[in-house]
């Protein structure tokens, strides 16, 4: 069984990544995405969205980590790709899944689920522009405004080279409205004899298990589910799940090193939105984000965070 952590623009970043890969045996994890549209992009945008190149393509407790593109215009994805790899990136994604309108109005992302030969067009690029022992992978979900060319568009990647296909099995429309109809999923891996992750609406052993009995797929990739349950993973895998006293030790080690990190002035905003995820798993962090929401600087929410702590047992 293969778990891959899912790109979440603006939630999973290097930081987030590391934290996880520390505690959890995934074998990859795919970056926020890097927004190509008519250059090839600078180096330093991509080891800004995945330092992680800086370190041989892995986090330092040495998960394989991939950057992810998205755009349209297969010449720009192609040399973003070559960049991406020539930098160590452990192969290349690319994004068509992507429901923001800003995205969906220069015709990146989701709105592309509308027309498989563009689809196939950018796949195509990237394949061969990329050595052939670096996978190029991509990332659907089911369709645009319904579903009807999920079958199309899958094959469409397929026979254009990728090396596998991700699918989160819901359509734009669907947004993130549970339930993710991983039937769909099973379809395309019946059909296509390259691996299928299977993605969505994976939030705890059980519906792991389901999913990959459900799809038949090996590979699964988890997103929220894996910033609600930090440790889900190896959850999955056999361990316990985290304690809420974990998730709070893991919360203030978060908090340590986003202060120290570039991204300081985000961290308000950056844990309330965690809380926003472990409400989900631990009515304890329901209670505790109802104290804290109202502060707005760190040394604030650190203050609530440790009285939390302190409370605990050892
Ligand atoms: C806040 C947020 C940001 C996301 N950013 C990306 C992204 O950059 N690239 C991408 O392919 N998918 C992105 N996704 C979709 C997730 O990778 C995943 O497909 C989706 O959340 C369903 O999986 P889950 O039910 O395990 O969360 C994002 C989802 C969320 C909630």
């Amino acid at each position: 069984m293969r778990i891959i952590l899912a790109p979440m623009e603006g939630v999973v970043d290097d930081l987030m990544r590391d934290i996880l890969s520390a505690i959890n045996p995934y074998d990859l994890m795919v970056t926020e995405f890097v927004r190509v549209v008519d250059q090839l992009l600078p180096e330093k945008v991509f080891y800004r969205i995945c330092p992680e190149l800086q370190h041989g393509g892995q986090t330092l407790s040495g998960t394989p980590v991939r950057v992810q593109l998205l755009g349209q215009e297969p010449g720009w994805m192609a040399e973003n790709a070559i960049r991406a790899i020539e930098l160590g990136s452990k192969g290349v994604d690319v994004n068509f899944g992507c429901p923001a309108k800003m995205v969906n109005r220069s015709n990146g992302g989701a709105v592309m689920l509308q027309y498989p030969e563009q689809l196939y067009n950018v796949v195509k690029a990237m394949r061969d522009a990329v050595p052939s022992d670096q996978p190029v992978t991509a990332k659907i979900r089911l369709g645009f405004n319904d579903k009807s060319l999920y079958m199309e568009n899958a094959l469409a990647i397929y026979e254009a080279g990728a090396s596998e296909l991700a699918v989160h099995a819901r359509s734009k429309v669907d947004g993130y409205k549970p339930p993710a109809y991983w039937e769909y999923i099973t379809d395309i891996n019946n059909k296509l004899p390259i691996p299928v992750i299977a993605n969505g609406e994976i939030w705890n052993k059980d519906d792991a298990e389901r999913c990959m009995q459900v799809t038949g797929c090996d590979s699964i990739m988890v997103g929220r589910g894996a910033i609600s349950l930090p440790n889900l993973a190896a959850h999955i895998k056999g361990e316990a799940a985290y304690s809420w006293q974990q998730a709070l030790e893991l919360m203030l080690q978060y908090t340590d090193r986003e202060l120290e990190g570039r991204k300081s002035t985000y961290y308000p905003a950056r844990i309330k939105q965690w809380f926003g995820y472990l409400n989900r798993q631990y009515s304890e962090a329901d209670e505790l984000f109802r104290e804290l929401r109202v502060f707005k600087t760190a040394d604030e929410i650190i203050q609530v965070l440790r009285q939390a702590r302190a409370k605990l047992p050892d």
